[in-house]
């Protein structure tokens, strides 16, 4: 029998919240009579971790005076350090439906029951004050933040949970542990001293050496605890990331590491986050945590001014490292250096040593552009994992969005550009013309400013899946608001390029062309509300390019998209030689 030796959970006990076999089948049964809740993404994350004991002691989701403490003292009302408010946001609707002293089925987007919560408040929080205090700031450019502001319910519903099952996952089975099977683990393995590696980026070597390193100083084993919830929106996806980390994992010695998978819902909340990171990782049986520069920090404002000091995460978990119990690592940035083909923390190199890295930006370039990954920088493996999911510029798929007036020479332009584009690439080709979405795609919708919105973004939802499958997209509404193309902008570039081709025209011009007589029927006033005449054109404020057809041709035209595709690399020139 091994001898439990671990560190005891946050609070004394694991709080697994999961109701005994005996109890389930009655328990699913009365949640066929109660009022039901469809978790969001975000609550999903949350659930797992409160059924599962990693934010032990919760309970459940936080009332009201527990999370008026935590949100003024990161505290519990029994005086338990806790540092973030793990809530049940819902809409006014849904919470004007729920009582204290109910009860309320909580269901994952299928329909499967995950738990009944026991209500004991129903309140309206003041966002701007949980703003201010747990992120430190109110500006929604904090993704927290703008989460709070933008997405969560209004209200919130705080009580107790009856656990019937986790959330279902299908992928990465073996990786994935509760706080108690990852203790049964490390007991099997006689593991005693373990420190927590948490990232939601991929790892190369600096982080191999770190974690060597730090497995090291404490003299124990190593757990790399990547978050595979919700990170900060841009970030790798964790398929690809996972992938990653389980090549890495064999450049460890023999039984130094161990991979397992945290389905947590990441805030960015710097300082107040690396606390709570402290906190699950003590539940899952860890003795330590790396605790790194700006930790869990969301990076910068649009003023270039960090939202977080970089050692504010440390210092705050090393205030109340006793309390805490589970020690804290510093994270030392580490460099290469060339000339002893090494990598050291950055405050051992000596003066005047060269020392080498490469950020994320210029990492995710060299993937775009098909640039050479140094091998100092990272292991092969590792790099082709990376390459399969980012593969470079010229065999992502992008999407051309042509806007304009109508008449403007929009389709004749794209109608010109998809011809060569199959003349040069012998790719497929998806023309999303205005005229012909409306007969099929958007059929049924009109010219009202919600009916244009919905067509414009539907176009780009098309588009964004012909971009995510390396295809090439040209579509050429008028899309006349800006704020419909830049969704579409941020949703297509997610999955690759996205050129904005503004085809300039003046009204007059247009309106003197009148190819359909369209505008001689606006000014008669048998068409309402036509683009130019009686209805809004927002100029776009940044396209990738601009086509004057008053004083270029259809070709120029066609040759200047041409140049920046190739410019930009999203075609290459060996592709017309072929
Ligand atoms: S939008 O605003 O982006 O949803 O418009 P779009 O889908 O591109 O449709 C524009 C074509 O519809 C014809 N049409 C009108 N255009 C503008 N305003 C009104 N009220 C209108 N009614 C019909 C017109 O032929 C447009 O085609 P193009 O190719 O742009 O000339």
């Amino acid at each position: 029998m091994p001898t439990t030796t671990l560190i005891e959970p946050h609070g004394g006990t694991l709080c697994e919240l999961i109701v005994p076999e005996a109890e389930r089948e009655a328990l699913k049964e009365k949640a066929l009579t109660l009022p039901s809740i469809t978790l969001t993404p975000r609550q999903l994350c949350d659930i797992e971790l409160l059924l599962n004991g990693g934010f032990s002691p919760l309970r459940g989701f936080l009332n009201r005076a527990d999370y008026d403490r935590v949100v003024e003292e990161m505290r519990l009302q029994n005086g338990i350090l806790w540092p973030m408010p793990i809530t049940l946001d819902v809409s006014e609707e849904v919470a004007r439906t729920l009582n204290p002293g109910d009860e309320v089925a909580l269901r994952d987007p299928t329909g499967l029951l995950l738990a009944v919560m026991h209500i004991e408040d129903v309140w309206k929080p003041d966002k701007e004050r949980e703003a201010r205090l747990v992120f430190g700031t109110t500006s929604t450019e904090h993704p927290a933040v703008a989460y709070l502001m933008h997405e969560a319910g209004d209200y919130y519903v705080g009580g107790t949970l009856k656990g019937v099952q986790l959330p279902v996952h299908y992928d990465f089975k073996e990786l994935r542990h509760t706080p108690a099977q990852l203790r049964a683990e490390f007991e099997r393995r006689e593991w005693e001293r373990i420190v927590a590696f948490q990232t939601r980026n991929p790892m190369h070597r600096a982080h191999k050496e770190l974690t060597d390193r730090a497995a090291e100083e404490v003299g124990g084993h190593l757990l790399i605890h990547p978050v595979v919830g919700m990170t900060k929106p841009g970030d790798i996806d964790y398929y690809t990331r996972v992938r990653c980390y389980r090549k890495l994992l064999k450049y460890y010695p023999d039984g130094r590491a161990m991979l397992s998978l945290l389905p947590l819902a990441m805030r960015m909340g710097g300082p107040r986050e690396a606390v709570w990171h402290a906190i699950i990782r003590k539940n899952y049986g860890c003795t330590h945590l790396i605790i790194g520069r700006d930790h869990a920090g969301p990076g910068k404002d649009s003023s270039g001014k960090p939202f977080y000091g970089p050692y504010d995460a440390q210092e705050l978990v090393q205030k109340y490292q006793d309390e805490l119990g589970i020690g804290v690592v510093p994270f030392k940035l580490m460099v290469y250096v060339p000339d002893q083909d090494t990598y050291k923390p950055i405050d051992e190199v000596k003066e005047g040593e060269r020392t080498l890295s490469i950020s994320g930006t210029e990492l995710r370039r060299r993937l775009a552009e098909g640039e050479e990954i140094p091998e100092w920088f990272s292991y092969p493996e590792v790099v082709a994992e990376l390459r399969r999911t980012h593969p470079p510029r010229h065999q992502q798929g992008f999407t051309v969005f042509f806007t304009g007036l109508s008449g403007s020479g929009k389709s004749t332009i794209a109608n010109a550009l998809m011809t060569r584009l199959l003349e040069l690439t012998g790719r497929p080709v998806t023309l999303l013309d205005g005229d012909v979405v409306r007969t099929h795609l958007s059929k049924g919708l009109g010219f009202s400013k919600e009916d244009r919105s919905i067509n414009v973004r539907r176009i780009g939802y098309v588009a964004s899946e012909i971009t995510k499958h390396r295809g090439i997209a040209i579509c050429a509404p008028i899309a006349p608001y800006e704020a419909d193309r830049q969704y579409n902008r941020q949703l297509i570039s997610s999955f690759g390029g996205y050129i904005e081709v503004f085809v300039d025209t003046p009204l007059e011009v247009c309106e003197q062309r009148d190819v359909k007589g369209l505008y001689a029927k606006a000014r008669a006033g048998l068409i309402k509300g036509f683009t130019g005449i009686d209805d809004p054109y927002e100029p776009p404020s940044n396209p990738e390019i601009v086509c004057r057809t008053t004083e270029e041709t259809v070709e120029q035209c066609v040759e200047k998209i041409l140049d920046y595709l190739y410019q930009e690399g999203y075609l290459r020139k060996e592709e017309n030689d072929a």
